[in-house]
């Protein structure tokens, strides 16, 4: 066969193939590269036909030469046609499917809040910080000796009975309040002490309204020298009226706790009718909030403190109980369901 007439059965094959693409349905650039390689690759016959034109005799070869070139140049330009083509459709079909409707509402991303229990820890240890009260802490399962005995809480007492105390082992519990953390603070450190402690406190209580098995304490100690019930008012009061405002009221009331003496419980006017009587106050006008008072002698022998020398004064008060009554929160339930709803309303609070 004449190199004519190979190089014409290749134009036609290839302007077949070149048609094929064209109406291609799923066009891609592998296929387009197949008939490239298939017609103007090293081993095609049209540029093996280039590669040997020296070898036709010269009366052919200026005709097969044209031919030849024609055709590549015919080849490369329709492939070329083709390529361009397809990168603009897809480009055009990335524009549409990724256009930005700019007038569309933003979505915006929910702010995580404090949980309340957070919020009335962290403003209350920013209160107490301003009147120079540093924080410590203590561990949940403690022993015995630091949850009752150090604080003189004798072996028969009702709070280590089995219904108040949950017991891991035979003298360990989960701690039934913060203030074994008085214990383990005065053990290491001399005094002046001045802290607060906050934490999760445990009792075998049944859940309702106001109970819950786990809750939240904050506990407070000042030692030092001259320490008096005067410094303990003071300090509470100044406390209270920080926290639920300057017009609350403040009203000690005589009360007993094993490890003070004396000891008192501390009413607020209530949160809600200021004191005229209502239902949160069952008509009375107040609500406790608080216990303390000056730290027992037999709790500073525990720790060795002398108590001729020294005095203090302690207060323990309940976490879920402050934020409720500040908040007016009536099921302590709804600090530990975890429902967003509930929490998110804290988001500025404090
Ligand atoms: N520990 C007490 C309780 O759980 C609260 C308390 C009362 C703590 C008086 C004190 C205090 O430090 O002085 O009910």
């Amino acid at each position: 066969m004449s190199e004519s007439s190979k190089l014409e059965e290749i134009r036609v094959a290839a302007v077949e193939d070149i048609q094929k693409l064209k109406v291609h349905s799923h066009l891609n650039l592998e296929l387009i590269e197949e008939v490239r390689v298939k017609y103007l690759g090293r081993n095609a016959g049209l540029i093996c036909i280039l590669k040997n034109l020296s070898q036709l005799s010269p009366d052919v070869r200026p005709q097969v030469g044209k031919i030849a070139n024609e055709t590549r140049k015919m080849i490369e330009s329709e492939i070329s046609a083709l390529r361009d083509n397809l990168v603009r459709i897809q480009e055009n079909q990335k524009l549409v499917s990724e256009k930005i409707d700019v007038t569309l509402a933003g979505r915006t991303h929910d702010l995580g809040s404090f949980h309340p229990v957070s919020l009335v820890i962290s403003k209350t240890e920013e209160i107490f910080a301003r009147m120079g009260f540093g924080v410590e802490e203590g561990p949940e399962i403690e022993n015995e000796f630091y949850n009752f005995e150090a604080l003189n809480i004798p072996k028969n007492h009702p709070a280590r009975a089995m219904h108040d105390t949950f017991y891991v082992s035979q003298n360990v519990v989960l701690r039934t309040h913060t203030s074994n953390v008085q214990i383990r603070v005065m053990q290491n450190k001399k005094p002046p002490l001045r802290f607060l402690s906050a934490g999760a406190t445990y009792r075998h209580d049944t859940l309702d309204v106001t109970h819950s098995p786990m809750f939240h304490q904050m506990e407070g100690l000042c030692v030092d020298e001259k320490v008096s019930l005067s410094h303990l008012k003071g300090v509470l009061t100044a406390y209270l009226q920080a926290f639920f405002g300057d017009k609350t009221k403040v009203r000690f009331r005589p009360s007993f706790f094993p490890f003070t003496e004396p000891s008192a419980e501390v009413d607020i006017s209530c949160v809600s009718c200021s004191g005229k009587g209502c239902r949160m106050c069952k008509e009375s006008g107040w609500l406790e909030v608080l216990g303390c008072g000056m730290v027992h002698d037999n709790v500073f022998r525990a720790v060795k403190y002398n108590p001729q020398k020294i005095s203090g004064f302690a207060f323990g008060m309940g976490v879920e109980r402050l934020a409720m009554l500040k908040y007016q929160i009536s099921d302590i339930r709804l600090f530990f369901e975890n429902d967003v709803r509930f929490l998110k309303q804290f988001r500025t609070a404090l």
